[in-house]
């Protein structure tokens, strides 16, 4: 019969360009081994997972009640070559995939010691397909085991199942020693097929092998959701989807530890004489310090100088920078922005951009005479696709028409990374007040059509203008908040502005929109970037942030520059 009887079939099966898939389901009939569902690790064990799949007898088959029967991907009596090609066919379609789909396994028929099923099967399958999709999204939580991930027993949706938790707890189990003798008697069934049969899954079996007899407890891994990452996306979800869909796969996966706040502020209240919480040696309530360091700081205390700064920045600097933004940029006025994070120099600012926005893939738009470094930093960091579009008009301004034109021929991508720099590096190039209102009335026509935007202005040579029609703020000033798909941040700092390129002192300031509460958005935001930044450099230099805090709160540092 013609696959288009099938009640369940997609319409989407006629469509030329293929139909995406997010997960392939393997299923076993195990009494005792295999858990209600779990996941590959990834495609080359999900090969090995469906080159497994076995069954016990059952009384409706020919043979004896309980003997495992393996038949690989249900397709051992069909197959019309050696299976060992088959599975090498698997094997290297993996290898074309940028994105494969999950592997899952799953085993509606594990019974308790009694012979009980544990499972009630039928309908209420649909709780673990639920569940497969929602890892496909990475919004389900899972625990690594040594033959996959299995869910955690909050991660499946029970609700109005009756379900005794023992029974769930029994149903989720991995029993080590169970698995070992599994792992032998699929050997066996691998010495079947020779010669041909693929390398890759002799090293698969070696692999779970290694991680069943393993001593060693297994932390959830990198690619698992943390609950402080999935309530950080609630909020940023429920303020504004739109910021939640842009981000990046690391972006989804950061957040920002409760532990070590809560233990510094703990041992500063209880460490009376020495406190080394967090690595920083003290005496009587003061850092410990070498003299011949210290006495190259006149003006600066052993704390100022040589202490921790929060993995954010010093507060009183984060507060400075961003009442000068309000005074710099007076179209900010009555507009939400985020309070500045401190960075290790804009060049860092503009890597967390792409820790927590850019994919693999992800298009990056410049125009064409841009700081060498975004090729490097966008290109070769965050492998992202860069889109280069003329800077300069036919008459020799900004070419918005060409940004335009970029922007429409994108039509169908669903989230660009846009990135703009006035003054300009290589060119010296400033965006007068008419460019700049044409660029952001084309930036909200593209954002009106449904797409997603973030426009990154890099700011680092902020203050350098010479001419009457020149724009005299930041764009990100007339970009705040002026659409719900588009999220402007702003990129700049000291490190060019005050003259002290060294010092590696960058501020990165988000304005965007928010269903609720702007400051719910950012405070989530700047929680991830405080991940990202912990994750990577910890935090930025102290010292050079309490001269600039007490440098900059002299009215005397705006007069000389
Ligand atoms: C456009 C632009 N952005 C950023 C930077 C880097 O700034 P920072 O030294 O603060 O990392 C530079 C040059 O150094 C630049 O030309």
């Amino acid at each position: 019969a013609p696959l288009s009887q099938c009640p369940s079939a997609s319409f989407r099966i006629e469509h030329h360009h293929g139909v995406p898939i997010s997960a392939i389901i393997f299923g076993g009939r195990r009494a005792r081994l295999a858990p209600l569902v779990y996941e590959a690790f990834d495609w080359e064990h999900g090969v090995f997972v469906g080159a497994t799949m076995a069954s016990e007898r059952t009384a409706a088959q020919f043979g004896k009640i309980g003997e495992v029967r393996r038949d690989p991907m249900a397709m051992l009596p069909f197959c019309g070559y050696h299976m060992g090609d088959y599975f090498e066919h698997w094997l290297n379609i993996g290898r074309r995939m940028s994105h494969p789909p999950r592997v899952f396994h799953v085993n509606w028929f594990r019974q308790d010691e009694n012979g009980e099923y544990l499972w009630p099967g039928f309908g209420e399958n649909l709780r673990v397909i639920e569940w497969i999709l929602d890892r496909c999204r990475g919004e389900a939580d899972a625990v690594k085991t040594p033959i996959g991930y299995v869910p955690t027993p909050e991660s499946l949706d029970l609700t109005g199942l009756d379900l005794p938790r023992e029974n769930l707890e029994k149903l989720l189990a991995v029993d080590r020693n169970d698995w070992y003798r599994e792992s032998e008697s699929i050997a066996g069934f691998f010495q079947m097929f020779g010669d041909r049969f693929p390398k890759a899954l002799w090293d698969q079996l070696e692999g779970l092998r290694l991680r069943l007899r393993s001593p060693i407890s297994l932390v959830q891994p990198g690619s698992e959701l943390r609950p402080l990452a999935a309530e950080l996306n609630e909020t940023i979800t429920r303020e504004n989807p739109h910021v939640y869909a842009m981000l990046s796969e690391f972006g989804k996966r950061l957040y920002f530890p409760k532990g070590i706040l809560a233990q510094s502020a703990e041992a500063k209240e209880k460490a009376k004489k020495y406190d080394a919480t967090i690595g920083i040696a003290s005496e009587n309530g003061k850092p410990m310090y070498l003299p011949t360091v210290m006495k190259y700081f006149n003006n600066l205390s052993p704390t100022e100088a040589l202490t921790y700064a929060p993995a954010t920045g010093r507060p009183d600097l984060r507060k400075r920078w961003r009442d000068d933004l309000l005074v710099k940029n007076p179209s900010l006025q009555g507009k939400s922005i985020s309070i500045p994070i401190v960075t290790s120099g804009v060049t860092h600012a503009l890597s967390l951009v792409g820790d927590l926005f850019v994919d693999k893939g992800d298009l990056v738009l410049l125009p064409d005479k841009f700081w060498e470094n975004y090729e490097l930093l966008f290109g070769v960091r965050y492998q992202a696709q860069i889109g280069l579009f003329p800077f300069f008009s036919a008459s020799g301004g900004f070419n918005v028409d060409a940004l335009r034109q970029a922007l429409a021929t994108r039509a169908g991508s669903w989230k660009t990374i846009l990135v703009l720099n006035f003054p300009n590096n290589p060119t010296g190039y400033s965006i007068t007040s008419n460019e700049a209102r044409e660029v952001v009335a084309a930036l909200i026509e593209f954002a009106n059509e449904g797409r997603n935007l973030i426009v990154v202005c890099d700011d680092a040579y902020f203050g350098l203008f010479y001419d009457e029609a020149v724009l005299g703020e930041s764009l990100f000033a007339k970009l705040a908040g002026c659409h719900e798909r588009i999220v402007a941040v702003k990129v700049d700092g000291p490190t060019k502005e005050q003259f002290v390129w060294g010092f590696r002192t960058g501020m990165l300031t988000f304005g965007a929109k928010a269903a609720f509460s702007t400051d719910a958005l950012y405070g989530a935001l700047e929680k991830k970037c405080a991940g990202a930044i912990r994750s990577a450099i910890s935090n930025c230099s102290q010292v050079a942030q309490s001269v600039l805090a007490k440098a900059m709160s002299e009215e005397q540092c705006a007069v000389e520059r």
